[in-house]
């Protein structure tokens, strides 16, 4: 995705924004010392320990761990992806994002997009404009009982019952490649919609992606979706998001219902805090996308079989992202309902209740398989065990897995222990006792430049000979070290844009974070201390191991070649 952009904008942008105004026209910053702090925005707490550091031009969140650069700080708060949270950067400094540059994904130029994008609001203008001249459609979506103050808001349309009502209006190749024509064989095109109430698709930025159209009878299909294009992925977007998020950025719940219909009908009733996967079962990329704007999704099915089994699909495929927090319920509904049905007949407050009372995903899973086995005996508990545990090891590593596995055991009538989980325990452990103390001498070198990456320059001056030295995890500092001499970034918010998404991400960011609590007049001075002093202890471990060697089995002439540069530099 970073290719879009070039590289260089970025890097200026992390330069001209100061990461603390960014944060600061978020949310207030006291400043403390250096840093500047608040309460964090990425999890509850009463007293602050969210850091931001105008040197770094980077976040810390002591509590909950979260950090990051301005572009990150975006991503997150605004549950931006990285191209929205550059744009919205540039937005914030002033200055445009550069327009000669490609999007590389389907190998469309963004004046391309942005013309596509324009070409769908104007259809999605036209179909509306038809919906107010054909009273067949008018009187179908009254007889269904949708009011025009949702029409409106969700901007329903129709497209007329015609081969080519858009074809002369608008750019042939563009309705072709935003999918609202369909090419035949003999290079001729028509309207793929046709006689059909259409519900536009907006993302969350309110750009319309995509259409779905539904018959006004009962004829066949029943609905037509936008085919996949460069703006419009089914896997990826949700209907109703644009116009959810436009009520409540920030809401308690979501809830994840099947129809066009079932969206639209709550939100006349005041939920306006429904979205449909469209038309299919919702995939991980959608989970992502809805547990980063809200902490509880309520999965809503009919109660029938096809339903339950539904129900059963998105459990399996909700698991992996059941992180700390995070929760989701199942709600089935009465056989024959769906949620436009039932609000209609039972009304809001009934509604509502039943979306409080939804059962929790832990209760509905173990539900699933007590009612099929049967625990009062051995070989029943055995198939549950062996059923469960493949699901449960789905779960990230925390406390709601370790209850499930707990619930699990007490079912089983047997301890089950969850292996991966003590080996994770395990090694955490080890890492905090390393944390208490100081980080060792290559952390705390590497911790400094990270934080002053102008250091580098005392580095390159000493020229040093890094086949000469052994210490604990110097590969691993070598490669980190070139990046920082090969980018030369200004501050450290600049590099660790280099480490988005790199292997090494999460080291760099560990180190960076460290508060080494160096006054800043004596940071130089500290730093080649510690250097110097990483030099001398990786030669003197260099040269012991090497006499050891030369004692026992003897050295190659590389070895011995190595080990006179050494002697020869103490
Ligand atoms: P349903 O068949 O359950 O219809 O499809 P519905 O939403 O209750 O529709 P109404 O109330 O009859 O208008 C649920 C969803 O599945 C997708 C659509 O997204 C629809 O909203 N679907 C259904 C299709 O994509 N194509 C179809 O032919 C049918
Ligand atoms: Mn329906």
């Amino acid at each position: 995705m970073s290719g879009r952009i070039p590289r260089e904008f970025i890097d200026e942008l992390l330069v001209r924004v100061d990461i603390v105004d960014l944060i600061d026209s978020h949310i207030p910053l006291k400043k403390t010392g250096t840093n500047y702090v608040a309460r964090c925005p990425f999890h509850t707490e009463k007293t602050p320990s969210f850091s931001v550091n105008r040197n770094k031009q980077f976040f810390h969140c002591f509590g909950c761990g979260a950090s990051g650069n301005a572009i990150g700080f975006l991503m997150d708060f605004s549950h931006l992806d990285f191209v929205e949270a550059v744009e919205d950067l540039a937005a914030f400094a002033g200055i445009d994002v550069p327009r000669e540059s490609f999007v590389r994904q389907a190998g469309v130029k963004k004046d391309d997009l942005n013309s596509l994008y324009g070409v769908m609001e104007q259809v999605a203008a036209f179909y509306v404009e038809q919906l107010r001249g054909c009273p067949e459609a008018i009187d179908y979506l009254k007889a269904r009982g949708v009011k025009g103050e949702v029409a409106r808001d969700f901007m329903l349309g129709y497209a007329p019952d015609k081969w080519n009502a858009l074809a002369g209006r608008f750019s042939q190749k563009l309705l072709i490649e935003a999918g609202l024509l369909v090419s035949k064989e003999d290079g001729q095109a028509y309207d793929r919609f046709r006689g059909r109430i259409m519900f536009p698709i907006r993302d969350k930025r309110a750009r319309i992606i995509g259409f779905g159209g539904r018959v006004l009878d009962d004829s066949l299909p029943k609905y037509l979706n936008s085919p996949e294009t460069s703006l419009f992925h089914k896997a990826r977007e949700v209907y109703g998001l644009y116009e959810l998020l436009e009520k409540n950025s920030k809401p308690q719940r979501i809830l994840i219902v099947e129809g066009y219909m079932d969206v639209i009908a709550l939100a006349q009733f005041g939920i306006h805090y429904a979205v449909a996967a469209l038309g299919t079962a919702a995939t991980q990329a959608h989970l992502d996308l809805l547990f980063r704007l809200s902490s509880e999704l309520v999965f809503c099915f009919d109660g029938d079989k096809a339903g339950r089994e539904a129900a059963w699909r998105a459990i399996a495929s909700v698991f992996p992202s059941l992180k700390g927090g995070r929760s989701c319920r199942i709600m089935l509904l009465p056989h024959n309902h769906d949620p436009d049905s039932l609000v209609r007949e039972e009304g809001l407050d009934k509604f509502i209740e039943r979306v409080q009372t939804a059962q929790a995903l832990s209760d509905y899973f173990f539900e699933h398989f007590s009612k099929d086995l049967k625990l009062s005996e051995m070989e029943g508990r055995s198939n549950l065990r062996t059923e469960a545990e493949s699901y449960l090891t789905q779960l990230p590593i925390g406390a709601f897995r370790e209850m499930m596995f707990e619930k699990l055991s007490s079912l089983a009538k047997q301890h089950i222990l969850d292996n991966q989980a003590i080996l994770a325990y395990k090694k955490q452990q080890g890492k905090y006792r390393q944390k208490q103390g100081r980080p060792s001498l290559p952390g705390f070198v590497m911790a400094l430049l990270l934080q002053n990456p102008k250091f580098i320059e005392i580095v390159e001056q000493k020229e040093i000979d890094w086949n000469c030295l052994e210490f604990e995890g110097i590969e691993k500092f070598k490669s980190i070290l070139q990046v920082i001499a090969d980018e030369k970034p200004s501050n450290y918010g600049v590099l660790l844009e280099v480490y988005r998404d790199h292997a090494d991400e999460a080291i760099v960011k560990k180190l960076a974070a460290l508060d080494l609590m160096i006054p800043d007049d004596g940071v130089e001075a500290e730093f080649c201390d510690a250097l110097n002093g990483l030099l001398k202890q990786g030669r003197e471990a260099g040269i012991t191991r090497l006499q050891a060697k030369a004692q026992s089995k003897g050295l190659d002439s590389q070895e011995q070649e190595t080990l006179v540069k050494m002697l020869a530099n103490k």
